[in-house]
């Protein structure tokens, strides 16, 4: 019989359960208490159909942001060259604002009474953004990639936001507009022109 070593975890599974005290009770299982894909009623005054088209749109955007702020982080890691610093700090600041995105998507969706997309492998399955490579891309192919993902998520808010305004969902409307649209749009205007081949000297 051979001893634990340091990295076994103990084998507990003798030891009578402790009840009480200040003993956390660990290895909980539980149902799943509602699925993805259906909206809870709330006291909102908008419609089920509204509401469950609403989160049906607003967690595609938020598996698409997800993936756009993953990228980000992913080309702030993986920069080289002569603007590595200015990028490595414009695509961090892009990634904290893209973050702020996330969660205000998430909890919209939450608040219309559904189920936020929050683990990145289900974003990673619904996401209209392309997998990049693994592995490094030249500088500019990064941030044309980056400003590709900018531009599926523009298309994509635009048209969510007209048609959830039309179903009444004026809340969702606006954060759309507000911090999807707004925020893209700079953020896409920054990057672009990081783009353009203006030499610092002429001979
Ligand atoms: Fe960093």
């Amino acid at each position: 019989m051979t001893s634990p070593s340091a990295t076994t975890a103990p084998d507990d599974s003798r030891q009578p359960p402790v009840r009480g005290g200040t003993q956390p009770l660990l290895l909980q299982k539980g149902h799943e208490l509602q699925p993805f894909g259906t909206v809870k009623q709330l006291p909102i005054g908008l419609s089920y159909d509204a509401r469950m088209y609403g989160c049906q749109r607003l967690n595609r955007l938020l598996a698409d942001t997800q993936m756009l702020y993953g990228l980000y982080k992913k080309h702030h890691w993986l920069l080289r060259g002569a603007t590595f610093y200015q990028l490595h700090l414009l695509l961090d600041k892009h990634a904290v604002e893209q973050l702020a995105i996330v969660d205000a998507l998430a909890e919209r969706v939450q608040s219309l009474g559904g189920v936020a997309v929050g683990d990145a492998r289900h974003a990673a399955e619904i996401t209209q953004v392309p997998r990049p490579p693994d592995g490094v891309e030249e500088v500019p192919a990064m941030l044309s990639r980056l400003l590709q993902a900018h531009e599926t998520i523009l298309i994509d808010a635009r048209d969510a936001a007209t048609r959830l305004a039309a179903l009444g969902d004026d809340g969702s409307n606006d954060l759309i507009v507000s911090s999807v649209i707004r925020n893209g749009e700079t953020q896409a205007w920054f990057l672009a022109e990081h783009l353009v081949d203006t030499p610092l000297t002429r001979i």
